[in-house]
């Protein structure tokens, strides 16, 4: 007898769990909802601040001003900080730069007054063929080698979007 209300009471104890269980919040497709997630529309008040798909950057000279990002700023952004920063710096005070041990000290790459003075192909060749072949200091690799041209031409709008002073026509 004891047995068989033990036995009783366990089922009816295992039903119930399966049942709080069912009830529970499940990420799963309810059926009226089919697999096609329709577009949510954001009412205006209510969209992030948001500059495009890609990234943005705290301009070097005014932190509180925003310079908004394209695909290929961006990558150049990527590359810059892969390659760039550890010579040429950027604003972050005692940044992971050697810059002051180079010479010449190379210009920050948002020196407008230095480097909006120099063509796009200048900067390219600069990038590609190093500081050498163009008569300047060896301690400027070249990186022909070692970047793709997509590469050193995404830096190059990169150098733009950052230029204080601005760069004519790009912000
Ligand atoms: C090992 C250190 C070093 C690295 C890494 C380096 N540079 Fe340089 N770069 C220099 C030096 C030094 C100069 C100055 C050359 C001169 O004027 O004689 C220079 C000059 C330049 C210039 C010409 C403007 C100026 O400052 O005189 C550009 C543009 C430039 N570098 C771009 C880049 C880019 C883009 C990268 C990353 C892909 C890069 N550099 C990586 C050391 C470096």
């Amino acid at each position: 007898m004891i047995y068989i209300s033990v036995l009783i009471g366990s089922i009816a104890i295992s039903t119930a769990v399966k049942k709080s269980r069912a009830s529970e919040a499940c990420w799963c497709w309810s059926q009226g909802q089919g697999m096609v997630a329709t577009p949510y529309i954001h009412p205006p008040s209510k969209e992030y601040l948001s500059y495009g798909s890609y990234g943005a950057e705290a301009d070097w000279s005014n932190a509180d001003h925003i310079l908004p990002l394209n695909y290929e700023q961006e990558q150049g952004k990527r590359i810059f900080y892969k390659q760039c920063v550890w010579c040429h710096a950027d604003s972050t005070p005692s940044g992971p730069s050697n810059r002051s041990n180079l010479t010449p000290i190379p210009h920050l790459m948002n020196d407008g007054v230095a480097l909006n003075k120099m063509k796009d192909q200048e900067i390219i060749r600069i990038i590609a063929e190093g500081g050498r072949r163009m008569g300047r200091s060896a301690m400027m690799p070249p990186y022909g080698q070692t970047l793709s041209v997509d590469d050193m031409y995404n830096l190059l709008p990169y150098i733009r979007v950052i230029a204080t002073p601005a760069y004519p026509g790009v912000r």
